[in-house]
């Protein structure tokens, strides 16, 4: 049995699904269902014994004690988290709230639970932090990219917030022995991806025939990793990571954000024409930049492909086609997470970003 934190959102409910497909373990997920939270994204588990959900909060220090004495996970993976960088500008408290006390709850009711362990069980625990690459801050054009020792210089209080949960994950290891893993990934896209971060959102707009907000001048540049590559790294890291040590995830896919855009439009330009024949780039709108917002990232993933095999599979154009494609052929979960909260949001972020550049 493992526990998972997170499973109904984007990329803890593709670990999920994956994770059943392969083996037998049976998983328990705890989500406090946010706005970011979908059951719909694991309906396919519906109907399967091995799947538990529990609707919680992992700053529940009592609900996740009683969790771990009842179901007794071999390895806890964090994913649950804040996770979008805007929000985080507007609202940080949330962020601290869940990315740094739900994590300290964790790590402390991680600690207890595997102080019970026998000998075999508790050599064999793990406790997987699932975290960014941008607690590592910005690269220049040329900087060589992130390594596990890059200096942590996070820049939005998302970041600020993720980097605390990593100092913490640390200190627990160092001062506890408490076996963790953490990992540091960059920028993932794939299907079920909530449309407030930039690929879905361009492509839920662009369907639609509204403007894509572009921020600043688009040339910010992000590395772009397939959602299944990102959850096969986690699974390569719980079976065979060193207790302690961390590891970067990247996809060798540096992209800027304009050369993204584009590539969305004209895929639907031959996909789903706009009526008129107009081009879908004709809808990029360059608004205010994000404040404080980062140049680059990139990631030297030498570590894990050296020491534990893994590399990504999926080529951005390849990964990229295919998720356009799910968008396409899932508009019901488009509508069904696209609600009145959803549109609050949309409102207020992009309202104020009058045009520019
Ligand atoms: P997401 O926003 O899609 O999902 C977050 C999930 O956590 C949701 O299901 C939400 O309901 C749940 N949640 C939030 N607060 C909770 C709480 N207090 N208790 C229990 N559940 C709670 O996020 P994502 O994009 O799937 O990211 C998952 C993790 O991976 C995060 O930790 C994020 O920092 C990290 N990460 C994301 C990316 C990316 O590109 N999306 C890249 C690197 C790392
Ligand atoms: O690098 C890993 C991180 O990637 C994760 O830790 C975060 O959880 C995840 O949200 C993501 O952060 P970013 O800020 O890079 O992702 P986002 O999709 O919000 O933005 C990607 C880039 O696109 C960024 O440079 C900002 C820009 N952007 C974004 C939006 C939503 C726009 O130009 N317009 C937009 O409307």
């Amino acid at each position: 049995m493992i526990l998972v934190t997170g499973g109904c959102g984007f990329i803890g409910s593709a670990f999920l699904l994956e994770w059943l497909q392969g083996a037998d373990e049976p998983v328990v997920n705890l989500d406090l269902l946010t706005y970011a939270g979908h059951p719909g994204n694991l309906a396919a588990l519906a109907h399967d014994t091995r799947y538990n959900f529990v609707h919680g909060d992992i700053g529940d220090a009592e609900l996740v004690g009683r969790l771990l004495a009842q179901y007794k996970p071999r390895a806890i993976v964090h994913f649950a988290a804040e996770s979008h960088v805007d929000r985080s500008i507007s609202g940080p408290m949330a962020f601290a709230q869940t990315n740094v006390v739900g994590t300290l709850v964790l790590l402390d009711a991680a600690l207890a639970h595997w102080r019970t362990l026998d000998p075999q069980a508790s050599a064999a625990f793990r406790f997987l932090h699932v975290s960014t690459d941008e607690v590592f801050g910005s690269l220049g054009p040329s900087d060589p990219a992130f390594t596990e020792s890059h200096r942590y210089e996070p820049n939005s209080p998302y970041s600020a917030s993720k980097a605390a949960s990593d100092h913490f994950v640390r200190a627990y290891h160092h001062t506890h022995g408490l076996p963790t893993l953490t990992t540091n990934c960059s920028n993932n896209y794939g299907p079920r991806q909530f449309p407030e971060k930039l690929i879905p959102l361009m492509i839920h707009n662009a369907l639609q025939g509204k403007p894509l907000p572009v921020y600043g001048d688009g040339q910010q540049i992000r590395d772009w990793l397939h959602v299944n590559d990102h959850c096969a790294a986690l699974r390569a890291v719980l079976q065979r990571g060193q207790p302690g040590e961390s590891y970067n995830i990247g996809g060798r896919s540096e992209r800027a954000n304009l050369a993204v855009v584009h590539a969305i439009c004209t895929s639907l330009d031959a996909l789903r024409p706009l009526p008129g024949g107009q081009a879908h780039v004709s809808l990029i709108t360059h608004v205010k930049d994000r404040p404080g917002h980062d140049k680059r990232y990139a990631i030297d993933d030498s570590k894990i492909a050296r020491e534990l095999g893994w590399q990504p599979a999926i080529g951005f154009e390849d990964g990229m086609r295919q998720t356009i494609e799910w968008y396409l052929a899932n508009q019901a979960w488009v509508d069904s997470v696209t609600s009145g909260t959803y549109r609050n949001w949309v409102a207020q972020q992009y309202q104020g970003l009058a045009a520019s550049a």
